[in-house]
């Protein structure tokens, strides 16, 4: 059984202003697509840069998440730390997921340049960073998720 770190970065979610759309996105997908057995981690925070480290950090080397995914937090705006957590707490980046999602993306919302979405690895766990927008989810994940279980295998 595999476990995988669903984490939506959101200051409104994680206050209950609005119910967080994007957690439940990914899990809808992952039901979808995944074919091995496997259980989620999921939480909601909000975008405070040591609170996503520290969960981060948790994910992987206490709960055992091979697969971390977040959303939320990737903009331009000044709250918006994820993907400076995300290099915080990993030992190696893969550039190349948030090169894909973002060229992907950009086929339907010239905003998707605003995204600063990344990926990388800490320890035997994949990180991958997607948009807040329940929109972009799908569609970001349907274009990473090939290179996923690989890199998963190629880490562990
Ligand atoms: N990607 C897709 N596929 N669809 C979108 O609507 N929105 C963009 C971008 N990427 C978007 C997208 C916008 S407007 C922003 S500001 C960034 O994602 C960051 O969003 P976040 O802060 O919610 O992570």
């Amino acid at each position: 059984m595999i476990r995988i770190g669903v984490l939506t970065v959101s200051d409104r979610a994680s206050r209950g202003e609005y119910p967080d759309k994007g957690g439940p996105a990914i899990l809808e997908f992952l039901k979808d697509v995944l074919t091995c057995a496997w259980e989620p981690h999921a939480l909601v925070i909000p975008d405070e840069q040591e609170h996503i480290e520290a969960t981060l950090k948790a994910m992987c080397d206490d709960e055992g998440c091979c697969f971390v995914v977040t959303t939320g937090g990737t903009g331009p705006a000044r709250r918006d730390v994820t993907p400076e957590a995300t290099e915080a707490v990993c030992e190696k980046m893969l550039p190349g997921f948030g090169e894909l999602m973002r060229a992907v993306s950009l086929k339907s919302v010239p905003t998707a340049i605003l995204s600063r979405q990344t990926a990388g690895i800490r320890g035997r766990s994949l990180i991958v960073n997607l948009p807040g927008k329940p929109s972009a989810i799908r569609e970001c994940l349907l274009a990473v998720m090939p290179a996923v279980p690989y890199c998963v295998d190629l880490i562990g």
